[in-house]
């Protein structure tokens, strides 16, 4: 194998964030880092982080990217905290802009925020690279949970973010601004026609029925079992689905801080003349 991945897991989230390091050259990218949050003391903390921290310089790697699958609603990005400490470009989809635009307007944030993803050091469009030492990942756009949502190839690696999870559990919801079933169903038979044996790297777990939490399963396993596209669902079928139940999914509990800060790349809303930042809660709004 060119890379080894480690996984690590966010169990007030269900977060599974990698670290991914192309073994000849030592040159490492992290997806989908963590920020401790407290909602009830809008206190922060960095224990998830500095668990990749310390695994990137234990194995002495060189972190090259912070890459998200998308904005999340579920938990804070951890990626600035990571580059104030060890550096690495962070990286979206370049359709985040679309994402900034509806939730600058929701949180009326300020004329400095400029919704066009320049808060991110690169903007990913579908089919671009992104070179690990001797590696390479491609960006595959796979909206549908949200416009800007992408995953990553490297080898036989897929990082599918919230487009499939576990077989037993199914797919993402599409309930959220710019969120579509169809589109959704379009990006999973993209992901599908990959190698059977390409691994599937899960962005969260929920272990239903009382198993283990798990983060690995493959296109061939999708494709036989999961319980929202696999044994052949039609695309009527599966947005019939995802719609009813979708009307019956409660808001993430974090989803307002959220995405407050990772339409910012991880950063908090400037200071206010007091020297402390504060994140808003719309009233009545959503
Ligand atoms: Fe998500």
């Amino acid at each position: 194998m060119a890379v080894t991945i480690k996984e690590f897991f966010h169990p007030p989230t269900f977060t599974y964030s990698y670290i991914v390091a192309d073994n000849q050259s030592k040159q490492a990218a992290i997806i989908d880092p963590v920020l401790d949050f407290c909602a009830a003391s809008g206190t922060t903390g960095t224990d998830s982080a500095d668990q990749l921290i310390s695994y990137i310089k234990a194995e002495n790697l060189e972190l090259q990217w912070i890459m998200e699958t998308h904005a999340h609603a579920d938990h804070l990005s951890g990626a600035k905290a990571i580059q104030q400490q060890i550096g690495g470009q962070i990286a979206i989809g370049a359709r985040i802009s679309e994402v900034q635009s509806v939730f600058k307007s929701v949180f009326n944030l300020e004329d400095e925020f400029v919704a066009d993803g320049r808060q991110f050091d690169r903007l990913l469009e579908d089919g671009v690279t992104l070179p690990l030492g001797d590696s390479t990942f491609t960006v595959i756009a796979t909206p549908g949970h949200t416009p800007a949502c992408v995953s990553y190839l490297i080898d036989d690696a897929l990082f599918c973010g919230d487009t499939l999870f576990m077989p037993d559990y199914g797919s993402a919801r599409c309930d959220f601004p710019g969120g579509d079933a169809a589109t959704l169903y379009d990006s999973v038979q993209r992901l599908l026609k990959l190698p059977a044996n390409t691994r599937m790297f899960m962005c969260h777990d929920y272990a239903p029925g009382d198993r283990d939490y798990e983060f690995l399963t493959s296109i061939g396993e999708q494709l036989e079992k999961n319980i929202h596209v696999g044994g052949g669902c039609s695309k009527e079928e599966f947005i019939a689905m995802r719609t009813e139940r979708d009307e019956n999914l409660k808001m993430p509990a974090l989803i307002l801080p959220s995405l407050q800060v990772n339409i910012r790349a991880g950063d908090f809303p400037p200071a206010e003349d007091n020297g402390t930042a504060y994140l808003k809660l719309p009233v009545n709004l959503l």
